[in-house]
């Protein structure tokens, strides 16, 4: 895979030095914005990447790449990814996909038409302990009840309460903590248990962001609850509760550090599968392999996830009266 990184923040810092360890991809390009131009071009000596941007058209004109890593704030995931597909680029796209459910379908039916790769880079799908936390769940009587608690006092909570909105906490820039930290809790539980029959988000709202709130989806015979908070912290796990046992994912949602497995007589067995040490190396493994083989297949099952994930995203934001965007 030739590669444009559209981006040169948080996530893709963390990105670059794990690219030594996927021989499959080769970064060709990076973007940022001309306000941080220096620190691109840093990464780009840094990285040796031949090529380096302000402008995305710009970037997208160029030919030394077939795909592209969104990794820009929220509410350009989509414009972003439009024009890249209209480029004849494979994306692969950071979370949430979009910030409606109608760009998504956008999005999908270009890619589609055109037979391009479109994905969404949500780890915790791709992780080998997800598999083994999926197994563990088949094995704990009927599902019942599960909690999922990913709260995280973020640093720049603190800056938001004084006045700086940063991208993060900016209802336009497709903020908030259901879309920054809860969402990783949505698809933890879609990939377990797909669509929901009802959504309801019990938001705290401060400056017309969600600061923290609960995200309920019944699905029928099992109850779930989506916690996320960036205004307060508490034991980062999630437990999913049989009517044999339950299973318990320790650490945060994205990366799923072990799980445990419980029986009603108590007795606990933890576990531990990883590949890599970084979060995100099996996805973007995987994806190497999808855009070399065109598995329009896998794409069009990851994106029936991603769907679900987004309708669940769009009705919790409207019952929650938050505007995104
Ligand atoms: N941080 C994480 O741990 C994490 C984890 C998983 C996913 N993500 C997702 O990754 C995305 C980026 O998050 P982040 O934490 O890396 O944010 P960030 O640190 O704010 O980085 C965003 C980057 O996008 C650049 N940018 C903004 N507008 C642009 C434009 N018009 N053209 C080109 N570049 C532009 C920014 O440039 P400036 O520096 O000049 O503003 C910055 O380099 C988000 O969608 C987030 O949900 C983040």
């Amino acid at each position: 895979m030739k590669l444009a990184v559209l981006g040169s923040g948080k996530i893709v810092q963390e990105f670059l030095p794990i690219i030594k360890d996927l021989p499959g991809i080769q970064v060709k390009a990076i973007l940022g914005t001309k306000r941080s131009q220096e620190k691109t071009e840093k990464l780009q000596g840094e990285y040796g990447i031949d090529e380096s941007y302000t402008d995305i058209d710009e970037c997208l004109q160029s030919d030394a790449f077939d795909t592209v890593y969104v990794a820009v704030p929220n509410h350009l995931h989509y414009g972003f990814a439009k024009k890249a597909l209209e480029a004849g680029k494979h994306v692969i796209c950071e979370k949430p996909f979009t910030l409606k459910h109608a760009e998504l379908l956008d999005l999908e039916q270009l890619a589609l038409k055109n037979d391009l790769i479109l994905v969404e880079a949500i780890t915790n799908q791709y992780l080998t302990n997800y598999q083994g936390i999926k197994e563990a769940s088949k094995k704990i009587g009927k599902l019942k009840i599960i909690e999922c608690n990913y709260s995280q006092y973020s640093s720049r909570y603190d800056a938001f309460k004084e006045g700086t909105i940063l991208p993060a906490f900016n209802p336009k820039m497709g903020g908030g903590a259901l879309m920054d930290i809860n969402i990783y809790n949505i698809h933890l539980v879609v990939g377990l248990l797909g669509k929901p029959q009802r959504v309801q988000y019990f938001a705290n709202i401060e400056r017309e962001i969600d600061t923290s709130g609960m995200l309920i989806l019944d699905y029928g015979e099992v109850k779930v609850v989506c916690i996320g908070a960036k205004d307060s912290e508490a034991t980062i796990r999630s437990t999913i509760q049989g009517t044999e046992g339950s299973v318990i994912v320790n650490g945060p949602t994205n990366m799923l550090e072990s799980y445990s497995t419980q029986t009603l007589a108590g007795e606990i067995k933890t576990f531990d599968h990883k590949d890599h040490p970084h979060r995100m190396y099996d996805e973007f493994k995987l994806f190497t392999q999808v855009i070399e083989n065109k598995d329009m297949t896998f794409v069009k099952k990851q994106l029936e996830h991603s769907k679900i994930v987004m309708e669940i995203v769009e009705a919790a934001i409207n019952d929650a009266g938050i505007v995104l965007g």
